[in-house]
């Protein structure tokens, strides 16, 4: 879809529509942003909503751009009412509106802004207010990759690495990477540790298997806290249906981390369930925490 558009408007010589993408962590959000940049060839401002806590923040980043260029705005969830407030006209009319003046004096004075490109990035596209997300003419959820995109991610990483791995090697990091490229990459550093401590030139498939159990990483890539979860919802609520706070509770975490970040990946791998009472642990749940038991 994005890449239709991105064609599109090259041959036109237009800047690309405003572009939201949201999606868990580590799914490469600012990657594509950069990405996107280099294809319309221009440039690619980035910020995170965090940094735009004065209006004069966003207010700068906008009267600097110039035609076509992207501005990247990272967690864009976070935004404050003003800054906002600013972002509409900008998105739509190409114009930034300022106040100028306080009390009666006050007056608005409009600035025409040059065509420019927003790409919004997000974990929680749920918590963008509806008329921001209105604005964007272009929104893409990133999904977990499937396995053969990550082991291609992962033998070009051992690449710039310079770890070499045998040949099922990489399949073994892919299939424990939880379909994220973030956590193949940090996969492989522990795994180049293990090499490198034990003398190995070449990376076999029962190395990676060894340094990833020494990091409590099982055979589906869960790691001890999704496990922890499972464990949680077996032993503690008879497989559920149990209700998201409970769970962080239960776990000391807050409930948002579990919903953006360590749920997307059990839901996708079928071993947990949402329904309108809860969250419930599936048979293929059950019989991953069976035979993942120490
Ligand atoms: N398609 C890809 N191929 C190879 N590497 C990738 C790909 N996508 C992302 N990566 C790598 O994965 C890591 C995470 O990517 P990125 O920082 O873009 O993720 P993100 O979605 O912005 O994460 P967050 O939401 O935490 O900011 C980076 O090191 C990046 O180089
Ligand atoms: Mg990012």
């Amino acid at each position: 879809m994005l890449a239709i558009a991105v064609e599109a408007t090259r041959s036109r010589g237009e800047a690309l529509d405003h572009v939201l993408l949201y999606g868990p962590p580590g799914l490469g959000k600012t990657t594509m942003a950069l990405v996107l940049a280099e294809e319309l060839g221009v440039r690619c401002r980035i910020t995170s909503a965090p940094a735009l806590e004065r209006p004069r923040d966003i207010v700068g980043l906008l009267v600097n751009l110039e035609p076509r260029d992207v501005l990247f705005i990272d967690e864009i969830h976070r935004l404050n009412r003003v800054a906002e407030e600013l972002l509409y006209p900008a998105m739509e009319d190409g114009r930034l509106d300022l106040t100028v003046g306080k009390g009666s004096t006050a007056r608005t004075r409009s600035l025409p802004l040059p065509p420019f490109t927003l790409v919004g990035a997000t974990t929680r596209a749920g918590a963008l207010s509806s008329p921001l997300r209105d604005r964007f003419g272009l929104v893409q959820r990133l999904e977990f990759y499937g396995l053969a995109d990550l082991e291609a991610i992962v033998r070009r990483a051992a690449g710039l690495l310079e770890l070499e791995l045998e040949p099922d090697a990489a399949l073994e990091v892919a299939r424990r990477c939880r379909g994220t490229p973030r956590i193949a990459n940090r996969l492989l550093r522990r795994v180049r540790d293990v090499a490198s401590v034990q003398g190995h030139g070449r990376v076999s498939a029962a190395l990676v298997r060894q340094a990833l159990q020494l990091h409590r990483v099982d055979a589906r890539g869960l790691d001890a806290h999704d496990r922890r979860l499972l464990t949680l919802m077996q032993q503690g609520f008879g497989g559920g249906p149990v209700g998201l706070d409970t769970l962080a509770a239960g776990l000391g975490e807050d409930p948002v981390t579990l919903e953006t970040v360590v749920e997307p990946y059990l839901l996708q791998q079928g071993l947990l369930q949402r329904t309108p009472r809860g969250r419930v642990l599936t048979d293929a749940g059950r019989a991953h925490l069976a035979a993942s038991q120490p």
